[in-house]
């Protein structure tokens, strides 16, 4: 038998096999709840036979969205929802992660398909207190983020940790609440956690040796599984 198709077992999980779909955005939430697409879409994969399915990254706070129809994990309301696709997938054999994350400079921004560059306006569902690491924008066309306080930064920190529990009680984690709930944390290109490592994308208050700009992306993984 290939090896693709033999079990996988990392600690206490173990994989049907070594199919994993990778998290995809889908720009299809309703105020950050899963909704039929998410069902069928993540449900498809698990029917499918694949040993692990990922959501697709699920923002940690409201001003963490890419855009207004992001999955999110923010409030316990969004529990259930997740719960009831999880609980499929599960009984399909499949393991399911939820990725979370903070966008960053990348927030509030267009569908994909709607794209028109720039930020969304709040008249479309658009936020303003986009914020990031620095006050460096995205692009020319986007606002300037307010640049967060080491504060602000343990804040952000805070809701991976807060999220991570969400995660587990929705099932998406990988291991159950009682257990240490591990779900993956996204550290995508511009996003708020690789901002933090990168010299040219952190500001001056949380600047400093490439140890110290680590700090801060990995202290998510001990926040997100604890
Ligand atoms: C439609 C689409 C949405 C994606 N959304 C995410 C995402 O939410 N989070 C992420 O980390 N990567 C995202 N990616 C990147 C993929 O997860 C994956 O890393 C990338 O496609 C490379 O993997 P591959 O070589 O197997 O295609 C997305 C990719 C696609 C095509």
């Amino acid at each position: 038998m290939p090896a693709l198709f033999s079990p996988l077992s990392l600690r206490s999980l173990t994989l049907r096999n070594r199919v994993g779909v990778s998290p995809m955005c889908q720009y299809s939430s309703d105020h950050g709840f899963a909704t039929d697409w998410h069902f069928v879409h993540l449900g498809a994969f698990a029917t499918g036979g694949a040993g692990l399915v990922l959501t697709e990254a699920a923002p940690v706070t409201p001003a963490g969205r890419i855009s207004p129809q992001d999955l999110g994990i923010w409030d316990d309301a969004h529990i259930p929802t997740l719960r009831r696709l999880t609980d499929f997938c599960r009984a399909q054999g499949a393991v399911v992660g939820i990725q979370l994350a903070h966008a960053g400079r990348k927030a509030s921004m267009r569908r994909p398909w709607k794209h028109s560059g720039g930020t969304v306006p709040l008249s479309e569902g658009g936020w303003d207190n986009v914020m990031a690491p620095s006050a460096r924008p995205l692009a020319s066309n986007h606002p300037s983020p307010d640049e967060l306080s080491l504060d602000g930064i343990a804040h952000v920190v805070a809701s991976f940790r807060a999220t991570a529990t969400m995660a587990a009680y929705s099932r998406t984690a990988f291991a159950s609440p009682s257990k240490s709930p591990t779900a993956c944390a996204r550290c995508g290109r511009r996003s708020f956690r690789s901002s933090c490592a990168s010299p040219l994308r952190i500001g001056s208050r949380a600047a400093g040796a490439l140890k110290s700009r680590c700090s801060w992306p990995h202290g998510y993984m001990p926040a997100a599984s604890t």
